[in-house]
């Protein structure tokens, strides 16, 4: 059973609206909520990412800059290497991209500091790519959903989730005929998964996708995703 149609209609209704990086199609801006986003939560990010824009408002600004400017910037944030790789990814956008970002999550993925999910994420909502994302938090809903065993940052599951996330992307067909459904499908995922599928007590009672969910179909989400293999 498919999920996009539901979770598209569900995120645009329940789902988080009105963040900064959520008002823009501009990659440089996406990209920096991305890289912001990825070990910190929302509500830390939002002033240091208003802060960051204000220093460096174009990716060839933050590429001119010194590494102190950039780490002063950063003070607080945490998972400095997230900030080194800021640095070299503008740099590298300006130096071989010509200063504009490119527009594939193949092509992203070749930049410092852009794994798979990142660049699809950032091509999804920048230019509507049918392009599959895998944070941690997603890992949850599609274990719990398809009933996946195993722990998730295993290879072997890893390689069965990522097919999952590619399996239920929105059809070409829903995709042409609506041309946000990318960006609120993915942004979807995020919020189920940041909100209702939570680790400990999810909320499964308001999930758009409970009635295929073999976790709570068969009240196992203390269980899945499986617990760290050590
Ligand atoms: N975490 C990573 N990307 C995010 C986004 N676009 N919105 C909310 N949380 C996120």
């Amino acid at each position: 059973m498919r999920i996009a149609p539901r979770l598209i209609a569900w995120q645009r209704v329940h789902g988080r609206h009105g963040l900064p990086w959520q008002l823009t199609r501009d990659p440089y801006r996406v990209w920096l909520s991305e890289i912001m986003l990825q070990q910190t939560q929302v509500a830390a990010v939002i002033d240091y990412y208003a802060r960051f824009l204000k220093k460096f408002p174009t990716v060839k600004k933050l590429a001119q800059a010194t590494s102190a400017e950039v780490m002063a910037q950063w003070a607080g944030l945490g998972y400095y290497a997230r900030a080194r790789n800021l640095h070299a990814c503008a740099q590298q956008v300006v130096n071989t991209w010509g200063g504009s970002f490119p527009t594939t999550a193949q092509e992203l993925v070749t930049l410092p500091g852009i794994g798979p999910s990142t660049a699809a994420a950032i091509a999804a909502f920048c230019f509507a790519e049918r392009a599959a994302i895998l944070d941690g938090n997603v890992k949850r809903v599609f274990s719990r959903h398809a009933g996946i065993e195993g722990d998730p940052s295993l290879r072997v599951v890893e390689q069965q989730l990522w097919a999952i996330a590619r399996k239920q992307l929105p059809t070409a067909r829903i995709c042409e005929d609506d041309p946000d459904a990318m960006a609120s499908y993915t942004q979807g995922l995020m919020d189920l998964g940041a909100t209702l599928c939570t680790r400990s007590r999810p909320r499964c009672s308001e999930c758009p996708i409970r009635a295929n969910c073999i976790a709570h179909k068969e009240g196992r989400t203390d269980e899945l995703p499986s617990a760290r293999a050590r």
